[in-house]
């Protein structure tokens, strides 16, 4: 090669290489986000705490926005929230979720109205504390949820309409909700939701539903509101998941079964904990906790490699599941934006260092970000 053609060569390399920066495609793509990359798959969605919408944690907000298609509440719309006391609904958090929402176009989900826990106490019970009657109780429902769902009408498009009703043995939870009016609650939930706004999307969420008994009984369940006519659009799999439960195959298993109900099926509150359980495959059971201690907090000063390339591999294994199976599922929701914003360093034991979703506690994605990204080209 002369030493002309050479010169011209890299000049014209050179050309090539700024024009590529200019339109903002560097050689490794690096605007290429999740939220980008699996546009064309399912809603890759974020649950948001109030500060992060209100202008407090800037860091998450930023992840959060960069990153994510969709958004849940992870708190603020819960009935103990929204209606502290009988007919005095508080919405100003709710409010700002919304119109963070909008302003960020997202995919915008409303959790939860109807579930026995994070329930204001008022609402089961009559000024003596009696249980209230089946007719009462219908009542106070029926007004939350129209009251609730009107008021965000056309701007919130989907609702987890009802929260955790099965248990993991597929019985019902026997909770104040099915003391008192059995399992017609579901179906009174769903037809009241849908009476407020007969365009959103109408969802049952609950956790550990690879368990054949559990997902058995929700598939029963789906069944049975699709026979008396009541709207159900998808089916939430929460994804509370561990290094060792479920197995892959047990989830995809569920997966198909609700599918073959003719519902979506979406992954609501995908986490993955490293840390160690007290108490094997829990799921997400908020009322069972364990006191701290040091043993049980390993990676507080961090995680060692080995620990943080399994956690990788594994939560790559269930997107490429879910990207196997992107025709069944509209959205997979990540509960909590970056580790130090998950639920999970608090529950089942308090006050431990968990490294559960996509970002870290500086707001980096894990290398499985990337993974997940490549996946979609595949
Ligand atoms: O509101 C009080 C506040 O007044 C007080 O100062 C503070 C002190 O700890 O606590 C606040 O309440 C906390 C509440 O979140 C709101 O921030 C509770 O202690 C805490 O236990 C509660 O945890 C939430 C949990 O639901 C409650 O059941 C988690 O943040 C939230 O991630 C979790 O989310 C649930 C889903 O809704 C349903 N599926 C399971 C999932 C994980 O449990």
């Amino acid at each position: 090669m002369n030493y002309k053609f050479f010169m011209k060569t890299i000049f014209y390399v050179g050309v090539l290489a700024l024009f590529a920066v200019g339109c903002g495609q560097t050689p490794q793509s690096k605007t290429a986000t999740l939220r980008d990359a699996l546009k064309d798959k399912f809603y890759i969605g974020t649950a948001l705490s109030v500060s992060q919408f209100s202008g407090i944690d800037t860091l998450s907000e930023r992840v959060a926005k960069e990153n994510f298609s969709a958004i849940v509440p992870e708190n603020c719309m819960k009935s103990m929230f929204l209606q502290p006391k009988e007919g005095e609904f508080f919405f100003d958090e709710a409010d700002k979720y919304v119109a963070w929402g909008e302003a960020n176009n997202m995919w915008i989900t409303g959790h939860c109205l109807v579930w026995h826990s994070q329930a204001p106490d008022w609402l089961f019970v009559d000024e003596n504390g009696n249980n209230v009657s089946p007719e009462i109780l219908t009542e106070r429902l029926k007004n939350h949820i129209t009251t609730v769902v009107s008021r965000y009408k056309g701007r919130i498009k989907g609702w987890d309409v009802v929260n955790e009703a099965i248990l993991d043995d597929g019985s019902w939870r026997n909770s104040k909700l099915y003391e008192i009016l059995g399992e017609e609650f579901i179906p009174l939930a769903f037809q009241f939701a849908h009476e407020a706004d007969p365009d959103v999307e109408l969802y049952y969420n609950d956790y550990s539903m690879a368990l054949p008994a559990k997902c058995a009984t929700v598939v029963e369940l789906v069944k049975k509101l699709k026979e008396r006519g009541l709207r159900i659009d998808a089916v939430g799999m929460q994804g509370h998941i561990g290094m060792d439960y479920p197995t892959l195959e047990a989830f995809e298993n569920s997966l198909l079964s609700l599918a073959s109900t003719g519902v979506k099926v979406m992954i609501t509150e995908l986490d993955l904990t490293v840390l160690p359980s007290p108490n094997p495959n829990m799921g997400a059971a908020v009322e069972t906790n364990f006191d701290y201690q040091k043993e049980l907090n390993p990676y507080a000063e961090g995680l060692p490699d080995s620990v943080s390339q399994a956690w990788d591999s594994r939560m790559g294994e269930f997107f490429a599941l879910f990207l196997k199976h992107s025709d069944k599922i509209t959205r997979v929701t990540l509960w909590g934006v970056c580790d130090k914003d998950s639920w999970r360093n608090d529950w089942p034991v308090p006050g431990r260092t968990d490294y559960a979703l996509l970002f870290d506690r500086q707001g980096n994605p894990k290398p499985v970000v990337q993974t997940i990204i490549n996946k979609t080209k595949e």
